[in-house]
């Protein structure tokens, strides 16, 4: 049998929501993980560091007992955050990223940016601090086609705001194309990138060929093969530019199967056994401690967890479940298309 040992994991970004769903499905989160950059699109969002306090004890008090588990809150940004409010919240720990959605990009974005001059004072203060800016990297502008919008934002607004703000630190939150991925490695020390689980497997033909696949739609949207296999090489090569982010973004299934069905894939409870899958396919299981466990601490200037995990290789597929119940309903898991070998050992799947 094939084991790997590496440090505990982080994930860099999930969604975990609230009520039935938070509980749910944080056990998986906090099983595999360590730490995680809790995503603040909750409804009404997470915009003051008073509302992040309030949702971290609604996180904590989801996880099971024995897991040990640290959310690390972060502020929805709107075009009427305090500056104040945020450098407070950094300095006293309690929050660690601030996330900009542009209004209107994603589940839950109406309350985000709309002119991005607005926000330059609260921007300007986190440069100041050295604290981190989660970016959805697209634009809203619904002239651009929605597989080019990764692209046009980093042209339209990303590169601005870095060349008014060359310190800002940032963080473009599911890269999704080799635009996104060349930008991210000509950009020096100050940018970085997530890549979520599914867009290492996943390309749009999933979403679109052979019948419309809802459980494969998220945004940004998976994109073109030239792109999967442009981020598989990030994510696999080490490069500490490029870190774990899933993007695990549950969504009862009634929401999803339906004529407008919403972006978002949930994907925390096997993530870490289709990563080894795809790190074993590259040959690049050497690098998958970066990816997951070393390459995000760095970048949050975060110590990495002293922890290990052992990752097993089963002879026969693991079982995972297809689905998840909660009191609200059920929650369809990532299938990746091809039997899972790898778990975390001691796990079930
Ligand atoms: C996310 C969600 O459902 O909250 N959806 C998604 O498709 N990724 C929002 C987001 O991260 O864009
Ligand atoms: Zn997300």
């Amino acid at each position: 049998m094939t084991t790997l040992t590496i440090r505990r994991p982080d994930d860099w970004h999930v969604h975990l929501r609230d009520g039935a769903i938070l509980k749910a499905v944080t056990p998986y989160t906090s099983r595999d993980f360590a730490r995680a950059i809790v995503m603040p699109n909750l409804v009404p969002p997470v915009v003051t560091v008073a509302d992040a306090r309030c949702y971290r004890e609604h996180i904590l008090a989801s996880v099971p007992q024995g897991h040990s588990f640290t959310p690390l809150m972060t502020l929805y940004l709107t075009e009427n955050t305090d500056p104040n409010d945020v450098e407070a919240g950094f300095r006293d720990g309690e929050v660690t990223a601030v996330k900009l959605y542009p209004a209107g990009a994603t589940t839950n974005s109406q309350s985000g940016v709309r002119v991005i001059e607005k926000v330059y004072p609260v921007l300007e203060r986190m440069a100041a601090c050295g604290m981190v800016l989660c970016v959805h990297g697209e634009v809203t502008d619904p002239a651009i086609d929605i597989f080019d919008r990764e692209a046009v934002f980093i042209e339209r607004v990303l590169e601005p705001l870095r060349r008014r703000m060359p310190e800002l630190r940032v963080v473009m939150e599911h890269v999704t194309t080799r635009d996104g991925v060349d930008y991210v490695r000509s950009a020096g020390d100050s940018l970085a990138a997530t890549i979520t689980t599914h867009h290492l497997i996943i390309n749009r033909n999933a979403i679109l060929a052979g019948g419309i696949r809802p459980h494969y739609y998220c945004l940004p949207v998976a994109k073109r093969e030239e792109h999967r296999l442009a981020l598989r090489r990030a994510a696999t090569s080490g490069d500490r530019h490029f870190f774990l982010g899933t993007d695990s973004a549950p969504h009862l299934d009634p929401l999803k199967e339906c004529a407008c069905g919403c972006a978002g894939i949930f994907s925390s409870l096997n993530t870490l056994g289709c990563l080894a899958h795809v790190f074993e396919e590259e040959g690049a299981l050497d690098r998958l401690e970066a990816f997951v466990s070393l390459n995000g601490t760095a970048f949050y200037r975060l110590p990495p967890n002293e922890e290990r995990v052992t990752l097993q290789r089963h002879e026969q597929p693991v079982a995972f479940p297809r689905m998840i119940e909660t009191d609200d309903g059920l929650i369809t898991v990532f299938d990746p298309m091809f039997p899972i070998h790898w778990n975390v050992a001691g796990e079930a799947g």
